[in-house]
């Protein structure tokens, strides 16, 4: 008797196993993950970033409890998010240079804009960006985005570079939170009722994007003022 042989694993049975990501998924009554949004806007982003960069260097910056953060971050826009011993807060001028922060790129406010208005919000107008640097190792705890001046505003978030977990919690830190895989080009939107949501990231995992090296950028676009 001939023996049979099993047939070839080939790569479309593997596709066929493997269940797709969906492109849009809802996080919370009014918070959405939009999975790859930014993709499309890569290019224009990266040379803004760096511009924005070379004005306003990535610094680590002392919470009011006198810790340095692991993350390190600048900023654009007309207010800048900034800490120090003094608390947390919003600042025109970077207390670096003593100049206003680099103005926010077209290609920013664009992406902004239209992953707001894909999340149910319209007439996103952002006045500010913050932009973290994760590198290997590092994490941003639990917190609430509570400094700017009205919550009535979304927060939208973009990942850029090496894969993080975000944690999305509730309306205490107790909560359980909720782990979302992050990738590059994907973009977190949450506002409404959603707006004060404990949310943080795991420690980023060792790995080397194509575009960004070892590095993840998130940057996060709020209306502060
Ligand atoms: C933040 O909450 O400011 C950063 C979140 C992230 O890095 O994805
Ligand atoms: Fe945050």
């Amino acid at each position: 008797m001939p023996q049979q042989t099993p047939p070839p694993i080939t790569p479309d049975l593997f596709a066929s196993l493997a269940e797709p990501l969906p492109a849009t998924e809802r996080l919370g009554a009014q918070a959405w993950l939009l999975r790859g949004f930014a993709l499309p806007f890569v290019e224009a982003l990266l040379p803004a970033l760096a511009e924005v960069e070379q004005a306003a260097p990535f610094r680590q910056m002392l919470t009011p409890g006198g810790q340095t953060m692991s993350v390190a971050l600048t900023n654009c826009g007309t207010l800048g998010w900034t800490s120090d011993r003094r608390g947390y807060r919003y600042e025109p001028l970077d207390p670096l240079s003593g100049r206003p922060w680099p103005a926010l790129p077209p290609a920013f406010l664009h992406l902004a804009r239209e992953a707001a208005a894909a999340a149910g919000f319209a007439d996103f107008a952002p006045d500010a960006c913050l932009v973290n640097r994760y590198l290997p190792g590092t994490r941003m705890g639990l917190h609430q985005d509570r400094d700017e001046r009205s919550l009535a505003h979304p927060i939208v978030s973009v990942s850029l570079g090496i894969p993080a977990v975000f944690l999305f919690g509730g309306y205490t830190r107790r909560e359980p939170a909720r782990r979302v895989p992050l990738a590059h080009g994907d973009v977190l939107v949450w506002g409404g009722e959603d707006r004060l949501r404990f949310h943080g990231i795991l420690p980023v995992k060792a790995a080397v994007h194509p575009l960004l090296g070892a590095r993840r950028i998130n940057f996060t676009l709020r209306k502060a003022g």
